[in-house]
């Protein structure tokens, strides 16, 4: 049996598609939630739904009764994952779990992102845990960028503070299928995984994407990383998750988004989705 943690998210949702189309039967498939209610079409198509709280270690417990592969979803919850990703490991440890796959970020161990720290105690505890793992640190999604798209039309810019740097950018599908193999082929035990597209790009690249494919003139305006935190607060976000995000932005100028491995390509075994087509998808999308 395999399960996915975090499965109602876009990620995990995306994972479970990739599972079934690699002929794994819905039946062998686990669905480890917190909200068991959003993922009755999951459950309408025969894959296991189960409670899986990621601060209700109790949950964490009998989800995982029966699992021989895990996927733990990095949780979306910035400050409070250690203690969270902790319970999971925990929990797989206590069900004798076979093997765990957890997505991380690239180069989570060496990289200065604020966002990496999370990331990196998580890795050392799922070492720590003798559970044989494979680490899938994925690069940014292209859907932060393509999900701006309407605003970023209205706004005539994409804002942020990554002044020229390159992003290894690769859509969220991209990332789930190479979890899918991981969980579905044997091999990858030990494996490290820096995971990003085969075709990285700048933010004014976006930009200029975008206004070709759009007809309409988006520009990309570079703010200082304390004026960009201040745009996040003032659309909603929570001022440490701000801070957060605006240090990732401001890393993407330091090249710490950036990778030149091939693994992503290699293990999905085809090119990643170029910007193009994501910017493609996401404004067909709006008609
Ligand atoms: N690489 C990138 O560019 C990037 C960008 C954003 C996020 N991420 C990371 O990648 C993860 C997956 O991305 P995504 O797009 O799928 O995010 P998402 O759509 O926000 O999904 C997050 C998932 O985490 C679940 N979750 C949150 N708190 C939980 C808890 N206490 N217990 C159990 N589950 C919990 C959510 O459950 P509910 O459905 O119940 O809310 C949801 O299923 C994120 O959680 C985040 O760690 C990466």
């Amino acid at each position: 049996m395999i399960a996915v943690t975090g499965a109602t998210g876009n990620l995990g949702r995306l994972v479970i598609e990739h599972l079934l189309d690699r002929g794994v039967s819905p039946s062998d498939v686990v669905a480890a939630v917190r909200s068991p209610e959003k993922a009755s079409d999951l459950a309408d198509r025969g894959v296991e739904v189960r409670k899986a709280d990621y601060d209700e270690p109790e949950t964490l417990s009998s989800a995982f009764e029966g699992i021989d592969r895990l996927l733990l979803i990095s949780s979306s919850e910035v400050g409070q994952r250690v203690t969270q990703h902790q319970n999971v490991v925990d929990a797989a440890v206590e069900n004798d779990v076979e093997f765990l796959g957890y997505t991380s970020i690239l180069r989570a161990d060496s990289s200065p992102l604020q966002m990496a720290a999370e990331h990196k105690a998580t890795e050392e505890a799922i070492r720590d845990s003798g559970i044989p793992f494979t680490l899938l640190r994925n690069g940014w999604y292209i859907e932060n960028y393509t999900e701006q798209i309407d605003q970023a039309l209205d706004q005539g810019a994409f804002v942020g503070s990554a002044d020229g740097g390159r992003i290894s950018g690769a859509t969220r599908s991209d990332y789930a299928e190479a979890a899918a193999v991981v969980l579905t082929e044997d091999g990858h035990e030990g494996d490290v995984y820096e995971l990003g597209g085969d075709e990285a790009f700048t933010m004014e690249e976006l930009a200029e994407e975008v206004s070709r494919q759009s007809g309409t003139e988006v520009v990309y305006q570079d703010l200082p990383e304390d004026e960009y935190k201040q745009v996040l607060v003032d659309v909603g976000l929570p001022e440490g998750y701000a801070e957060v995000l605006a240090d990732s932005d401001s890393g993407i100028a330091d090249g710490h988004l950036y990778t030149e491995s091939d693994d992503l390509h290699q293990l999905i075994g085809h090119r990643t989705t170029p910007l193009s087509e994501a910017v493609a998808d996401a404004l067909a999308d709006r008609d």
